[in-house]
């Protein structure tokens, strides 16, 4: 195919219409490092490897799209989060993020925990091995059966969302003749610096039992009396993709305010908090995200002084990033099908997957960055919008971005930071199969999730 094969499309700062981005990069052919994963280089012929195989050769073997996973970065990173909270914390990896068999096994040998938020998440975790007590098991409405088996199971802890719940986990514990660990998850009232659908802590919404109004003190009250409930701690988590600090330090000033209201009340301390997750992550060159160690060094001292104040033994503290740990370690690979210049807009670049693989840009207008990755160009930058094939105008991958302006259908380009909230998000919309998960480590590649085929779409049709 000629790489010429399309008129030219907009491309100078002078003529571009108005957007979500800044500037073309001086070279398109750099990849920054904080949005690629650890491993990824540009070889010397060009062309982009990662854990030390070239996208061309991972292409041809796998196909496109796919997510390629770079497994010394996630245990690199789960590590960090590790070292950074020491022996006295808990790091429970949020399973919602991404998971899969090869990823829980990942987490186990790294010393981490793991919380789930369904009965699939929780079989996931048992049947790679995840020891039952080295997991937490979350969620709004969680059914009967899937108490059941968690507390079968022996999960670690079942977090209490609401009042039915509380009485529901106490009978079915009681039934099975055991007690279960739980935390009562709170909501603190902060209002997270984040998209609205993805901040969870302010009232008007349907996670946790609010601080106002004495809500959650009587939760704690009711949680006590029951025989079946053993009451370990409060839990909360203000919401997802944060830069600042400022909001869980106000979720931990309220959280040990009601640590004191209970010890105050019914002379008991409780041994544990949990302040969810929630780290922004970069996904373009623009965001400055934070690192473990000073996530854990402001949590561990804003607890440790209010418990001071509170003149309260300071609680063991857990935290469960799932973004954070596996957002920055994948890229999804794409071959460039149609390309369609706009005059005075923007190119159309058509990819082969889509919404159905990367829901995050229609959903949550969620920015992305885009890179040309099966040789370099030396061409001018061109205005960009990376789209799916799907039956849908709001099908957008990369909402803007700069490309080279010789890109031509054929061509191999890769979004970075696609680790978390992509393959878990995924759908089989259009009957679009869903892409395989493939580790890359230390020149070998492995399928975790495989792709999807079209007998699995129609075994599942049984009409
Ligand atoms: N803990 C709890 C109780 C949660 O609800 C969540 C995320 C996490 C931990 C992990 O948050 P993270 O560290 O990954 O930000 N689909 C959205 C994000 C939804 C987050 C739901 N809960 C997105 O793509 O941005």
């Amino acid at each position: 195919m000629s790489r010429s094969a399309h008129p030219a499309g907009p491309r100078h700062a002078d003529v571009l219409p108005e957007g979500h981005y800044s500037a073309p990069p001086a070279d398109l052919n750099t990849l920054d490092p904080k949005v690629w994963a650890q491993t990824v280089t540009r070889t010397p012929d060009g062309v982009v490897s990662v854990g030390g195989i070239d996208v061309k050769a991972l292409a041809e073997e796998f196909g496109t799209p796919a997510y390629f996973v770079d497994e010394a970065d996630f245990r690199a990173r789960a590590r960090a989060w590790r070292t950074a909270f020491g022996q006295d914390a808990d790091v429970f990896y949020a399973g919602k993020a991404f998971l899969s068999r090869a990823v829980v096994r990942w987490l186990h040998e790294e010393g981490l925990n793991l919380d789930v938020c369904s009965g699939g998440e929780l079989a996931t975790a048992l049947s790679a091995g995840m020891p039952a007590d080295r997991i937490a098991f979350h969620g709004n409405n969680k059914s009967e059966s899937e108490i059941r088996r968690a507390v079968e199971a022996g999960v670690g802890r079942i977090v209490l969302d609401s009042f039915q719940e509380i009485v529901r986990v106490a009978h079915i514990a009681q039934s099975l003749g055991t007690r279960q660990r739980v935390q009562i998850r709170v909501t603190v009232g902060v209002e997270a610096h984040t998209h609205e659908f993805i901040a969870t802590a302010h009232e008007d919404q349907k996670f946790g039992i609010p601080l106002a109004g004495g809500q959650a003190a009587e939760a704690v009250r009711r949680a006590l009396k029951l025989d079946g409930l053993e009451l370990i701690g409060i839990h909360s988590h203000i919401g997802s993709q944060i830069f600042d600090t400022s909001g869980f330090e106000v979720a931990a000033h309220r959280v040990v305010g009601l640590l004191k209201q209970i010890r105050d009340e019914h002379g008991v301390e409780l041994p544990e908090i949990d302040l969810g997750g929630g780290l922004g992550i970069a996904y373009t060159s623009d965001d400055d995200p934070r690192e473990p160690h000073e996530i854990a060094k402001a949590l561990t001292e804003i607890v440790n002084r209010e418990c001071d104040t509170a003149k309260l033994r300071a609680p063991r503290i857990s935290v469960e990033p799932g973004r954070a740990i596996v957002g920055p370690t994948a890229f999804t690979l794409y071959e460039v099908g149609t390309i369609k210049p706009l005059d005075g807009l923007r190119t159309y670049v058509s990819v082969d997957g889509g919404m159905s693989d990367n829901i995050r840009t229609a959903l949550y207008d969620a920015e992305y960055s885009v890179a040309l990755v099966s040789r370099t160009s030396d061409a001018e930058p061109m205005l960009a919008r990376v789209v799916g094939k799907h039956c849908e105008s709001g099908d957008i991958v990369v909402r803007d971005a700069f490309l080279p302006a010789d890109l031509a259908p054929g061509d191999l380009i890769a979004v970075p930071a696609t680790g978390a909230y992509c393959r878990s998000m995924a759908s089989n919309y259009n009957h679009v199969l869903r892409p395989p998960v493939v580790a890359v480590n230390d020149g070998e590649a492995r399928v975790i999730v495989r792709r999807e085929t079209e007998e699995d779409l129609l075994r599942l049709d049984v009409g």
